[in-house]
């Protein structure tokens, strides 16, 4: 066989065809015999393909991957691929204590693992639940062998009397309708199932919908993979599509690398504006940017996504629910929408299809304008993200798209500085602090106070905790005010509807200046100029930080396990991906 006509040797030979090293090639032959695959198989140049499995019954959003890893593994089949499923350490959103986005990392680990130290030709990554779709993601990026995507799809469509209820969303409806007396316990209960009708995803535009919606604007789905509820008939067609194509992927030595090119990053920014995502999604985008050796930041974000406008019409930033933004279109027509007024900056950039983004896209459009509408009926205008600055915090990020009126109103029209406000900051120590005083009245929370969480960092509250999006106090809720604006170094939900500034960088735990504000300290915060900053002399800011450092540093929670510790220890900023130092000098190690 001359040079170039050779098939690319595969990297799962150095396990199973060694000739060199008969011994060692045995060894791991009897093993992997031993469940009934034949040598075959193992030794005639078929391509080993990883199904990374998120699914279990820990993580009920993934579970529905169970199933449909049978049609992958049909596919994989049928394109001539052996495939292997590997169990991915389990991530649960709202179930796993003290927050989910402690174990994105160690998830990654893992699956780094996995996939560097198994004979793993190419990988399956099953997306879904918020913090699965970085996780694996990331790790794809670190070893860098053929990967593709596949999601397991929103759930249906939530009803509560006649209303649509949208996961995480309606808690933050029932919240403040408990606080203010109107519902009890048990319709809270009620309310909250009502939206979770189906296996599947969130059905909100959360964070999950929107890192799904990026794993494929990144071009690391296939395309339309995307929206397709969890139980419809073409989810599982598209699981069948996708493990054929993983085995082409592997023959092609299609990487990570050349799809994840800076270029679909800055694509992806513009979608995330256009579909109203999540504030956790710069975290998640850089992390994965810094895994590839490409330098991305919240001023990205700013810069590439705050004047693209909103167009899908779903909930928090909208009205209407996953299954109706797959039945409009999904995805694939806001991109074509986006594609054709020139808004996306790279469609030339390779999907994993090996097509590029224009030809997958081009010409798709809305089925139905009012759940994803036209750019000149948008539902607003400049729907990015801002990277706040000031002397409180290097960079923080406010989603505007979720300003309300009341909001808009009270803080953001006043006729002599309109886009600026000044207010008393009143400050929480992590969410526990927030829980146990909010409702005090004696604490003397005003519509003019602002609302500060510290120690909410990934190293104060291990992972940062989704606290950010404070409610007011049940006494002003009962006179009309639903909304205060609220900083903070921690996270919210990506289901939540509020206009606050969070995942500030440095966090106050990690010598922030958020540690050193007192109840009290007026506080600036001006959209135009993108700035908030404390009103105190820079003599008193020093003052103040000296005495922090003297007490030892802002206190924080007890560390509670052997992996928590690692991670505070290893733990970079929210602005730098909440990645673990050094982990992004291994690079493209499934290939060394
Ligand atoms: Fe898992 Fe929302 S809690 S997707
Ligand atoms: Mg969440």
């Amino acid at each position: 066989m001359s040079e170039d006509t050779r098939r690319k040797t595969l990297r799962s030979e150095a396990w199973f065809n060694d000739l060199k090293n008969m011994e060692m090639t045995a060894l791991y032959l009897e093993r992997y015999l031993n469940f009934g695959l034949t040598p075959e198989e193992l030794r005639s140049g078929r391509p080993l393909i990883g199904i990374a499995q998120t699914g279990s019954d820990l993580s009920p959003c993934n579970r529905h991957h169970i199933e449909l890893a049978k049609r992958v593994r049909d596919g994989i089949t049928d394109a001539g691929g052996v495939a292997f499923e590997i169990p991915v350490h389990p991530i649960q959103e709202t179930g796993k204590r003290p927050t989910a986005m402690l174990d994105r990392n160690l998830a990654y680990l893992g699956l780094v693992e996995a996939l560097f130290g198994y004979p793993i030709d190419g990988v399956i990554l099953t997306i879904g639940c918020d913090k699965t779709t970085p996780a694996l993601l990331m790790a794809a990026a670190t070893v860098n062998i053929p990967a593709l995507a596949f999601s397991v799809g929103p759930m249906l469509n939530g009803w509560y009397k006649g209303k649509r209820a949208g996961s995480g969303s309606v808690i933050w409806e029932a919240r403040q309708l408990l606080a203010a007396g109107e519902i009890d316990d048990e319709q809270f209960l009620q309310m909250a199932a009502s939206s979770a009708p189906s296996v599947g995803y969130c059905n909100t535009m959360g964070t999950a919908s929107t890192m799904n919606s990026l794993a494929e604007a990144l071009g690391m789905q296939l395309p339309g993979s995307a929206s397709i509820p969890a139980p419809y008939r073409e989810r599982a067609q598209m699981a069948f599509h996708t493990g054929k194509r993983i085995v082409e992927m592997v023959h092609e030595d299609l990487k990570p690398s050349d799809v994840m090119t800076r270029g679909a990053f800055e694509n992806a920014i513009v979608v995330n504006s256009a579909i109203g995502g999540s504030t956790n999604a710069p975290i998640h985008l850089n992390a994965i940017a810094r895994h590839l050796g490409i330098e991305l930041s919240n001023a990205d974000w700013e810069r590439f996504g705050y004047e693209v406008p909103l167009v899908a019409n779903v909930q928090p930033a909208g009205a209407y629910l996953s299954e109706d933004f797959h039945l409009a279109g999904g995805l694939p027509a806001v991109i074509g929408q986006l594609l054709g007024a020139d808004l996306i900056p790279n469609p030339d950039a390779v999907t994993a299809t090996g097509q590029t983004f224009v030809t997958l896209y081009e010409g798709r459009e809305s089925e139905n304008t009012d759940v994803i509408r036209p750019l000149s009926d948008a539902l607003a205008a400049r729907a990015g993200f801002l990277n706040m600055t000031g002397n409180l915090f290097d960079s923080a990020i406010m989603k505007t798209s979720v300003i309300n009126a009341e909001f808009r109103d009270r803080y953001l029209s006043n006729p002599e500085t309109p886009g600026a406000f000044e207010g008393q900051a009143f400050v929480f120590e992590g969410p526990e602090d927030f829980h146990r005083r909010i409702d005090n009245p004696e604490l003397g929370i005003t519509p003019e106070s602002i609302l500060v969480m510290r120690g909410a960092g990934p190293k104060g509250y291990p992972g940062g905790a989704e606290v950010v999006n404070m409610r007011p106090p049940s006494y002003l809720i009962k006179q009309g005010v639903h909304t205060l604006p609220c900083i903070g170094d921690g996270r919210q939900s990506g289901t939540s509807g509020s206009a606050s500034i969070l995942n500030a960088s440095p966090e106050a735990a990690d010598g922030g200046n958020l540690a050193i504000l007192q109840d009290g300290d007026r506080i600036r915060i001006d959209l135009n100029s993108r700035t908030v900053n404390v009103l105190l002399s820079e003599a008193e800011i020093e003052t103040r930080r000296e005495a922090v450092r003297a007490g030892g540093g802002l206190p924080v929670p007890e560390t509670q396990t052997p992996w928590q510790e690692i991670f505070r220890d290893r733990v970079r900023p929210f602005s730098e991906g909440m990645i673990l130092e050094n982990a992004d000098s291994y690079r493209d190690i499934g290939n060394s």
